[in-house]
């Protein structure tokens, strides 16, 4: 099953489905953004719009981008607001979207999903205005290495998301290449599993 099928049948779960990773995920948006205002958001894999609804309170404009119809519609179903515009797209291909235009780029437990991060950086570097700020909360690789992916419960059983194991020097190379300043580097540990691994990665850029 490819990536977008599968988010496609997740899309009617996702939201209830018992998720540390996006509860925490979730969790971690308020703590690091609260507070904070900008002019143009730029969120990439929005899915079900779980943080698209916070991001719509800090951003006068957001413009949130994802390749499943499935999840757009769940997202687009909780929130109908001029100033939200949500879009399908491909972020393996070019994406639809002003040059230097934003000044927060971010993206949720997407990561996982793209084999090529040089890709991904340089569009995200391309997209951020020249004060402009990216922030990527991702399952940490730790977790990776023990096996975690993107799962979900399906009509016939378990089925996992395709996934690629990026490691945290990926993450560096990839945006220093494009240009990016690391600002950021924190891990993330959700309070039912304090003893284990970090579950999630989080890193800031400016450019
Ligand atoms: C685990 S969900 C995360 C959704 C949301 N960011 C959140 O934190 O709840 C991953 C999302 O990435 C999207 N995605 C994966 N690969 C993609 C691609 N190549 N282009 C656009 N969206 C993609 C999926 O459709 C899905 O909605």
């Amino acid at each position: 099953m490819s990536i977008q099928q599968a988010y496609n049948q997740w899309a009617s779960s996702y939201d209830s489905d018992r998720n540390r990773t996006r509860d925490l995920d979730q969790q971690l948006m308020r703590e690091l953004l609260q507070g904070q205002t900008y002019q143009s958001i730029l969120e990439l894999g929005c899915g079900t719009g779980k943080n698209t609804q916070f991001f719509s309170t800090l951003g006068a404009e957001v413009v949130a981008l994802d390749f499943s119809a499935g999840m757009l519609a769940q997202a687009r179903s909780k929130i109908n607001a001029a100033h939200v515009h949500f879009q399908q797209a491909d972020l393996t291909q070019a994406w639809p979207v002003a040059s230097g235009h934003f000044d927060l780029v971010v993206t949720n437990l997407v990561l996982e999903h793209l084999a090529d991060l040089d890709h991904f950086f340089a569009q995200a570097s391309q997209a951020m205005s020249a004060n402009g700020q990216l922030l990527v909360s991702e399952l940490h690789p730790f977790r990776q290495y023990q096996g975690s992916q993107a799962r979900f419960q399906g009509q016939d059983g378990i089925i996992q998301v395709p996934a690629f194991t990026h490691h945290i020097s990926d993450f560096l190379l990839a945006a220093a290449k494009a240009g990016l300043q690391l600002r950021q580097l924190h891990e993330h540990w959700h309070n039912d599993d304090l003893n284990q691994p970090p579950r999630l990665l989080s890193l800031r850029w400016h450019k």
